[in-house]
């Protein structure tokens, strides 16, 4: 039986993303960031930004979650937090809007602070290319 979503969750993984906001390696931007995800399975994933000297090799917080996830028996994620360093909510990038859309899909709900409703990845990226897409027009 999955767990229900409310507020609690997001509590729960604001403070998870803010732990590993502390982990962070960004020498370069300083931005740290943190992010943490509840899975279908009720595992909690977790990632934060590593950065390289060379910059554009830098991995978002987002990148080390969907790691996270494969590495801990993959799933779907539900709901999720990407916060800063300051410990607020941080809208995700591009690039990871597109990697959490293929864990995820566009219910996944992303945590948009205490005060707010969460929105769902569908807002942040609609029309998103999907692995159905992919299937439909591949030659
Ligand atoms: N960053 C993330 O980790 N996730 C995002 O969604 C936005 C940006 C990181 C990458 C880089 O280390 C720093 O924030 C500044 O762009």
């Amino acid at each position: 039986m999955p767990e229900p979503i409310d507020a609690t969750t997001f509590d729960r993984l604001r403070e998870a993303a803010r732990e590993a906001a502390q982990l962070a390696y960004a020498p370069y931007s300083t931005l740290h960031v943190g992010a943490a995800a509840l899975v279908d399975s009720g595992v909690v994933v977790t990632g934060c930004n590593v950065e390289n000297a060379s910059y554009g090799l830098t991995l978002c917080a987002e990148c080390g979650l969907v790691s996270d996830l494969a590495r801990s028996g993959g799933g779907r994620l539900v709901a999720i937090s990407v916060v800063a360093g300051d410990g607020a909510p941080l809208t995700p990038c591009g690039r990871c809007r597109q990697l959490l859309m293929e864990h995820g899909g566009p219910e996944l709900l992303l945590d948009a602070g205490e005060e707010a409703t969460p929105v769902p990845l569908g807002v942040l990226l609609p029309g998103a290319f999907d692995t159905e897409m992919l299937e439909e027009r591949r030659p």
